[in-house]
């Protein structure tokens, strides 16, 4: 330690910097990244309207400034002040994170990832450990760069993302009976048999993954469809929409389990113009990425979220389970379109049904 500390020319202003910034950074990525794993596995809700956290958050901010800022111009290596330091960035971590709710998850994920990177960088100043300097420096600057390609997919600023509180996943019981009322009676219900029928005409086929296809594990199952689609003719494709699932690059990790050519995958931009010309999306386990109100509505959480234009395909078939929500917790107008038929079940059994089907027209 102390041959570092020389090294590093310990007790001038960069390397009390280094400190500093290896504390709160460290501290906050720590206890963020916890309470951030909690909420997508469930065992947290979401508060972002509870003035309380908000209150927490504010007076920790404060605490935390004012003994960064009297560590720094005292010098003072207490032992004692430094754990109070870490303490109070302990806490910050939880009420930076804990507000942020439902689709707004992805961003601060890659953002707490870009944050143990540059921790690890201010570490490697304060030790003079030139490979943790760069090997820190690498993974901030592509998480940074990872949370800045995911905010414009979500056309949200980082901000807004951070602070807005804007989107949630509520599943509450209230929201699942205005659902009820939403899609009442107007929902058309098909068959595998049925969607075996209208892919036998069908010339070129979109199949859309979200995180229904992953909890289904039916990346082999899509694939074996699609080869039925190729021998017949069709041109199949993939549509990925850059926060379907639930981590960046899932569907693509998905789908390249199963062999499928990378090329056709399809991201967002390239896709979209093609899906009006498409006679079938076949929407799989997907639901916020493909919620029309997203473009439509202006009132709906997800106003300006990009999505995937299945609406705008000649027919478009969502299967999943039910009519419940997908993360973000709110009802989707697709499934009522004119156009849309929806296949009630798992995906990987729809898909294996309508492929049996399929073999035997
Ligand atoms: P979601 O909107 O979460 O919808 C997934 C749908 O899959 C659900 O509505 C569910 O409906 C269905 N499903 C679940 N199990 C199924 C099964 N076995 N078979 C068929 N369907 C099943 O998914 P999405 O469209 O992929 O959107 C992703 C969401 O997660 C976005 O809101 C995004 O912001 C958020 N998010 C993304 C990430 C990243 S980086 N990708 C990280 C965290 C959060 P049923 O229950 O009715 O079947």
């Amino acid at each position: 330690w102390m041959h570092a500390v020389n090294a590093t020319g310990a007790g001038s202003s960069g390397w009390t910097a280094a400190i500093l910034a290896s504390i709160v950074i460290g501290s906050v990525t720590l206890t963020g990244s916890v309470v951030a794993v909690l909420k997508l596995k469930g065992n947290i809700g979401d508060s972002r309207n509870n003035r309380l956290w908000h209150s927490v958050t504010l007076v920790t901010l404060i605490a935390a400034v004012t003994g960064a800022v009297l560590f720094a111009t005292s010098g003072s290596t207490s032992p004692l002040a430094l754990a109070a330091l870490v303490g109070l960035c302990l806490l910050l971590g939880i009420g930076l994170v804990q507000p942020i709710g439902g689709a707004d998850m992805p961003v601060v994920v890659a953002l707490l990832n870009a944050y143990s990177g540059l921790a690890g960088a201010a570490t490697g100043f304060v030790l003079g450990n030139q490979g943790l300097i760069i090997t820190g420096s690498l993974v901030g600057a592509s998480g940074l760069i990872l949370t800045a390609i995911m905010c414009k997919a979500m056309n949200r600023s980082l901000p807004n993302v951070l602070f807005g509180g804007v989107l949630g996943g509520s599943d509450s019981k209230a929201s699942q009976q205005d659902e009820g009322e939403f899609y009442d009676g107007k929902v058309k219900y098909a068959t595998p048999d049925d969607l075996a029928l209208l892919l036998d005409g069908a010339r070129k086929v979109v199949m859309v993954p979200g995180y229904g296809l992953a909890v289904a594990q039916a990346q082999h199952a899509v694939k074996e469809l699609a080869n039925q689609l190729e021998g017949r003719g069709a041109k199949v494709s993939y549509a990925i929409h850059p926060v379907a699932g639930r981590m960046p690059g899932h569907m693509n990790v998905l789908l390249a389990e199963a062999e499928i050519p990378y090329d056709q995958l399809k991201d967002m931009d390239a896709i979209n113009p093609e899906l009006p010309q498409a006679d079938v999306a076949i929407v799989l386990g997907a639901n916020d990425v493909v919620n029309p109100a997203a473009a439509e509505d202006p009132n709906s959480p997800i106003f300006g979220m990009p999505i995937l234009d299945v609406h705008k395909a000649k027919t478009v078939v969502v299967v999943k389970r039910s009519l419940s929500a997908g993360f973000a917790g709110i009802p989707n107008g697709l499934f009522i379109r004119d156009n849309s038929l929806m296949v009630k079940g798992d995906a990987k059994e729809v898909l294996q049904a309508t492929t049996s089907a399929i073999k035997e027209l």
